[in-house]
C-alpha cells in the first residue's frame, strides 16, 4: 500500500486540507512535512469546521496517527490553543506527534518577521507575520531550537541563554526594539515543554514500520509549489519547501518509499500576498468570485487575489513535483459563469513563451494568453459522478489535463467531505 504526497501546486490556499481529510479515511498515518502556523487548512466534515494550522488534517480519524514531521516549525503556543480547541469538540488528540527534530517558533522569530516587513516597506513580502521565514532561517543558520531540546532542562537553558545573547543584539542593535527577557522566555517555554511532552516523539522509525507494513500514509503538504524558494516566485515565496520532494525531507521517509504525488489546483487562481500573479483579475469578476468563493486568508483573513487558471504555471508545478495526478477543487465556483479563460502562454516583451520564467520581474511583465471556454451554468454541487459532470465542465477539466500533462483524479464541488468526485482513484 502507498506513500502519497499531496502538494499545493498553485500559491497555497489551494483546499489541501478537504483533500486530506477525504484521502484519510483510508490512510493510517498523516505527516505534515513543511511550512508551519502560516498555514491555514480549512476542513468542513461530520464533526462540524475547522481551520487547521499545525495540526495534520487526518485527526478527525481516531484510527489516524498524526505526525507533525521535522520540516515543520513549531509554535507551541500555536499547537496547544488548536489542540485544546479540538478536545474541545470532542476529538482525540492521543495519537498526536510531533518530530523531536521539529525546529521551535521562538518569540523573537515573530518579532523579527514584523520588523523585517516593517523595514521593507512599500516592498513588503506580505508575510502571515507567523515568525515562519526567521524561524527556517535560525534552522538553516543553526540557531533554531528544536522540539526534542525541550526535553532537557538544563540543555535547553544554555541554549537559549545563548542563541537569545545574539537575537537580543540583533533586536535593539539593528532593529532598536526591545530585547526580551530570557527568564520570561525560558519558563514560558518550560510550561510547554510539560505539556507538549507527551506528543514529542522521535518519528522516523514509526514511519518506517508503517511503510513496511503496507500502511497508507499521506504526506500533508502546506503552501503551494508557487511560494518555493527555488521553484516559486522567488523572493515573493515562503521559506520552507512545498514540493513532493520535501515531503521526504521534511518527514524521514526516503523518495523510494513514495508511490504517488498529488497536486491539489484550483479550478481558478488565488494568491495572498505581493509578487508576480499573471493571471490576476483586477476587475468585477475578480471581485465576484472573490465574494462568491469567500476567498479571504484563513490565517490572516487578508482578501486573496484571484485570477483565471494559468496552465503555465499548473504545467511548471507539475513537473517540479513529479506529479501522478490532481485534484481539481471549487470546481462549483465556476458554475455560473458564462465563459471561462484558460492561459495557455504568456507574451513576455512581445513574444509568446510556453514557460514559467525564473525572474520574478520577467513574470510580473508577462501578459496572459487566454484560451476561451464556455461556461457549464448548471450546479454541480450534488453531483458526486463523473459522468453525471455537464459535459461543458467535463470539457474544461479534461482541457486541464491536457495542458497540464497529468490526470485529473479527483475534482471537488463543494466545501463538505462528500462533495467530490473521484474521476480515477489516486491510489
Ligand atoms: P510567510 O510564509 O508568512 O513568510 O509568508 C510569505 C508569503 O507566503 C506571503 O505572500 C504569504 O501570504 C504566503 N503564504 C504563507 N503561507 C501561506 C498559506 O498557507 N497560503 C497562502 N499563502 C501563504
Amino acid at each position: 500500500m502507498p506513500v502519497i504526497a499531496a502538494v499545493g501546486g498553485q500559491w497555497g490556499d489551494e483546499g489541501k486540507g478537504k483533500v486530506i481529510d477525504q484521502l484519510a479515511e483510508a490512510a493510517q498515518l498523516v505527516v505534515r512535512f513543511s511550512g508551519g502556523d502560516n498555514a491555514g487548512h480549512t476542513v468542513i466534515n461530520p464533526h462540524g469546521e475547522f481551520k487547521l494550522h499545525l495540526i495534520p488534517a487526518g485527526i478527525f480519524y481516531p484510527h489516524v496517527v498524526c505526525v507533525i514531521g521535522n520540516g515543520v516549525v513549531v509554535n507551541p503556543a500555536v499547537f496547544l490553543k488548536e489542540k485544546a480547541q479540538l478536545e474541545k469538540r470532542g476529538l482525540g488528540t492521543g495519537n498526536l506527534f510531533i518530530s523531536d527534530r521539529a525546529n521551535l517558533v521562538m518569540p523573537y522569530h515573530r518579532l523579527q518577521d514584523n520588523l523585517e516587513e516593517k523595514a521593507r516597506g512599500g516592498k513588503a513580502l506580505g508575510t502571515t507575520h507567523r515568525g515562519i521565514g526567521p524561524a527556517f532561517a535560525d534552522k538553516a543558520a543553526r540557531l533554531g531550537i528544536r522540539a526534542g531540546e525541550l526535553m532537557d532542562k538544563d540543555a535547553f537553558r544554555e541554549r537559549l541563554g545563548s542563541v537569545l545573547e545574539y537575537k537580543n543584539r540583533l533586536l535593539t542593535k539593528v532593529y532598536e526594539a526591545e530585547p526580551l527577557s530570557f527568564d520570561e522566555v525560558f519558563e514560558q517555554y518550560m510550561g510547554y515543554a510539560e505539556l507538549l511532552t507527551p506528543h514529542i516523539k522521535e518519528t522516523t522509525a514509526m514511519l518506517e514500520m508503517a511503510a513496511r507494513e503496507d500502511k497508507v500514509i499521506l504526506l500533508e503538504g502546506a503552501q503551494g509549489t508557487l511560494l518555493d524558494p527555488d521553484f516559486g516566485t522567488y523572493p515573493f515565496c515562503s521559506s520552507s519547501s512545498p514540493l513532493a520532494a520535501n515531503g521526504c525531507l521534511g518527514s524521514g521517509i526516503g523518495p523510494t518509499d513514495v508511490d504517488c504525488v498529488l497536486g491539489v489546483y484550483k479550478a481558478y487562481c488565488t494568491r495572498v500576498g505581493a509578487g508576480p500573479m499573471p493571471t490576476e483579475l483586477h476587475d468585477e469578476t475578480g471581485d465576484f468570485i472573490r465574494n462568491r468563493a469567500g476567498e479571504f486568508g484563513t490565517t490572516t483573513g487578508r482578501p486573496r487575489r484571484i485570477g483565471w487558471f494559468d496552465a503555465v504555471a499548473a504545467r511548471f508545478t507539475r513537473r517540479v513535483n513529479g506529479l501522478t495526478g490532481t485534484a481539481i477543487t471549487r470546481l462549483d465556483i465556476l458554475d455560473v459563469m458564462p465563459r471561462l479563460n484558460v492561459c495557455v502562454a504568456y507574451r513576455l516583451d512581445g513574444k509568446i513563451i510556453d514557460y514559467f520564467p525564473a525572474d520574478a520581474a520577467a513574470l510580473e511583465r508577462c501578459q496572459p494568453v487566454y484560451e476561451e471556454l464556455e461556461g457549464w451554468l448548471t450546479d454541480t454541487s450534488a453531483v458526486r459522478d463523473y459522468e453525471k459532470l455537464p459535459l461543458k465542465a467535463r470539457k474544461y477539466l479534461e482541457r486541464m489535463e491536457e495542458l497540464m500533462l497529468c490526470p485529473v483524479n479527483l475534482v471537488c464541488a463543494g466545501p463538505a467531505r462528500e462533495q467530490t468526485i473521484t474521476k480515477t482513484p489516486v491510489w
